[in-house]
């Protein structure tokens, strides 16, 4: 990816050493080569192994167990080695000699023991299976001290097949030893596991899952970035089995360099952490061309924005980590190496805990909204909006994350950004519509390819918030688009300029727009859609009871005065100045080249009268615009639900210099 900052890489612990040399026999799976012998060797378990291992020290050996547990994470390694101390000629012991004949036998890489049974229920779990064995119990062991019977997936059992061991299990023969393994105990019938001690097992935790991934690529003699190692763990998901897999599939695949982390991340499919570190920088300091040009990138180059969401929140939680627990990362609370570690800390900081929370709430729900989203792009880049605009919202958390930011800015941390809450510019730019958001009067304004980044000098941190707070996003989105068209292009330049209106109060256009962001104020908190629309518009006149408000474009002039939006501002104005007038609705405020009068709403619901848009116009309500359909791999993603309108734009590749590296 081209613009990506550097990255350190870890230096190779190793020297390279080309695994699996041509020649090789196919080697064993990494999972049933390194399958432990003993009780010390099964990782993370030791709730269950030390419990077990005094058991057979104090020679209180019960005659059936049940062990539980997610998958892969030892069930039937143990109850092998369970098998293994029972038999041992010094045993039972919990440490099994591992040289008599019994020992050898039932080694991970032994031939198996007549007297040890394993049977897999999922095959032969039902009635007749059990009367078999049943029937075989009563014999006594060949060459060891019990038969063990092991009965993996247990679950699969039939209830009639446990109904036939029941007695069994019950007052088994003294030489005989029952041992199910079992992802699902509840499938257990309760006769049989009230029979039974059980051992739950559980998902292995990420520092020990490491320790035993370092230590099995030591044996192995491979090189490998430790930058790989916290991603193959993620993979793994806890499971021992799985995490070998997936280290057996990388190590298949790597070169003489041994594991590294770029093919890591990309064989995996996560996101890059340079990635996901200028989304956290971006958002951090409120850039939204570098956040929304960072979306971009990660679509671009691939990546599943369900995907990018989901690293973007494990991201998110790191950092809330390190914010509470500075020492994190020593802690083993964090599994990331140290310079990662270093650059972490400095992005929580920068965050701080409350916009760090409320960002990964944004994030979390909206990853639950992307579920069977056909738009998870659109999703993704409303999340951000949302994150990066805590003014849009009143929420206790927003609040607080406003103050966080104030703070931050008293500290000095003030990045040349404006606050949100005090833009004289109020653009409403929808990041996730930009594509479909070139208004009508802009026809040569065509948007750069793939403009979903909203330019640097269009405040990012104004943009986006409004639409966002109108019901989940991507009703939202679809509202925004269709309530408001707004003109991304002249809607910074569109409003009245608070700071130059200072003077006492008839009750003038002046004095309309001097407290012009307090009846904005007024308005959001009626209704958002209504404040979304007005922040781009301007005062233009009033006069004869009559209010003109003047909109970038006649569409969101349309917008306002179709949906019975001025009868809001109508209400805000009574309530806060006693001002009782109509309001008319025009296209054409000061950013607008000349006042452009197509519109002229009353009050109410009065689209009826508005005039069309001059001829070199694109229609309002036109289809998805020339040029939209299969512009680029980015448009399909970025498109919402439904054709929106929309005016001539080309969405398509990442716009060189609209994204913030
Ligand atoms: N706790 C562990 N410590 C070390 N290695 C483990 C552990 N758990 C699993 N493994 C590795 O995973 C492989 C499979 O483990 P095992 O068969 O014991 O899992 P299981 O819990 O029975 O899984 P399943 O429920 O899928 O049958 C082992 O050969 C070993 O390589
Ligand atoms: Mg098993
Ligand atoms: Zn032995």
């Amino acid at each position: 990816m081209a613009g990506d900052a550097p990255r350190k890489k870890a230096a190779p612990r190793k020297k390279p050493a080309a695994p699996g040399a041509p020649g090789n026999p196919a080697p064993l799976a990494l999972y049933r080569k390194y399958r432990p012998a003993s009780f010390a060797e099964v990782k993370g378990q030791e709730h269950v192994t030390e419990p077990l291992q005094q058991a057979l020290r104090n020679g209180r050996v019960n005659h059936a167990y049940l062990f539980s547990g997610p998958r892969g994470c030892g069930k039937t390694s143990s109850a092998r080695i369970l098998a293994r101390s029972l038999n041992c000629e010094q045993g039972p012991t919990p440490d099994p000699c591992g040289v008599c004949a019994s020992c050898v036998a039932l080694a991970p890489s032994g031939p198996g023991s007549i007297d040890v049974i394993e049977i897999d229920a999922a095959s032969h779990g039902g009635v007749d299976d059990a009367r078999d064995l049943r029937e075989r119990a009563f014999y006594a062991p060949v060459s060891g001290r019990f038969k063990i019977y092991i009965i993996d997936e247990a679950h699969m059992v039939t209830s009639g097949g446990f109904n036939a061991l029941l007695k069994l299990v019950e007052e088994p023969p003294p030489h005989l030893k029952f041992v199910f393994a079992t992802t699902e105990p509840e499938k257990v019938i309760p006769t049989i596991r009230s029979r039974t001690h059980h051992y739950p097992f559980r998902l292995v935790p990420p520092a020990v899952l490491r320790e035993l991934l370092e230590q099995i690529l030591g044996t192995e003699g491979v090189s490998y970035e430790p930058a790989v190692l916290p991603l193959v763990v993620k993979a793994g998901a806890g499971s021992v089995r799985d995490s070998l897999s997936v280290l057996d599939q990388l190590l298949a695949g790597a070169g003489p360099e041994g594991l590294t982390y770029d093919r890591t991340v990309t064989l995996l499919g996560y996101s890059d952490d340079s990635l996901l570190d200028e989304m956290v920088d971006a958002l951090a300091s409120g850039d939204g061309a570098a956040v929304f040009g960072t979306v971009d990138r990660a679509v671009e180059g691939g990546h599943d924005p369900r995907r990018f969401a989901a690293d973007l929140l494990d991201r998110l939680r790191d950092l809330i980590i390190l914010a509470a627990v500075p020492g994190a990362g020593h802690s083993g609370l964090l599994d990331a190496p140290a310079d990662r570690l270093e650059r972490m800390a400095e992005q929580a900081g920068r965050f701080g805990q409350a916009e760090l929370t409320r960002a990964a709430e944004i994030v979390s729900e909206g990853l639950i909204q992307m579920r069977g989203t056909t738009s998870p792009r659109l999703l993704l880049e409303l999340m951000c909006a949302q994150v990066l605009l805590p003014a849009a919202s009143t929420g206790e958390k927003a609040l607080l994350a406003r103050l966080e930011r104030l703070e931050h800015q008293l500290a000095g941390g003030l990045r040349g950004q404006v606050e949100p809450a005090s833009l004289p510019t109020r653009s409403p730019d929808v990041p996730g519509g930009t594509a479909r958001q070139e208004g009508p009067g802009s026809p040569a304004r065509s948007a750069p390819p793939g403009r979903a980044v909203p330019r640097a000098d269009e405040a990012p941190r104004g943009e986006a918030e409004i639409q966002l707070r109108e019901g989940p996003p991507a009703r939202a989105g679809q509202q925004a688009d269709s309530d408001a068209r707004h003109e991304p292009a002249t809607a910074p330049a569109a409003h009245a300029d608070p700071g130059q209106q200072r003077g006492a109060a008839p009750l003038d256009a002046d004095t309309l727009r001097e407290r012009w962001p307090d009846i904005l104020d007024t308005v959001r908190s009626e209704r958002k859609v209504a404040w979304m629309l007005l922040n781009s518009a301007s005062v233009q006149e009033l006069r004869n009871g009559l209010l003109t408000i003047a909109f970038p474009s006649e569409g969101n002039a349309r917008g306002f005065a179709a949906s019975g939006h001025d009868q809001v501002l109508i209400g805000a104005l009574a309530a806060m100045l006693g001002l009782n007038v109509r309001v008319r609705a025009v296209a054409g405020g000061p950013a607008a080249a000349g006042s452009r009068p197509v519109s002229s709403g009353g009050h109410g619901p009065a689209g009826g009268d508005l005039q069309h848009p001059p001829a070199d116009a694109p229609p309002v309500q036109a289809g998805p615009a020339p040029g939209r359909e299969g512009a680029g791999p980015s448009s399909a993603g970025r498109q919402g639900p439904d054709p929106v309108p929309s005016g001539p734009s080309a969405p398509g590749t990442s716009a060189p210099g609209t994204s913030t590296p």
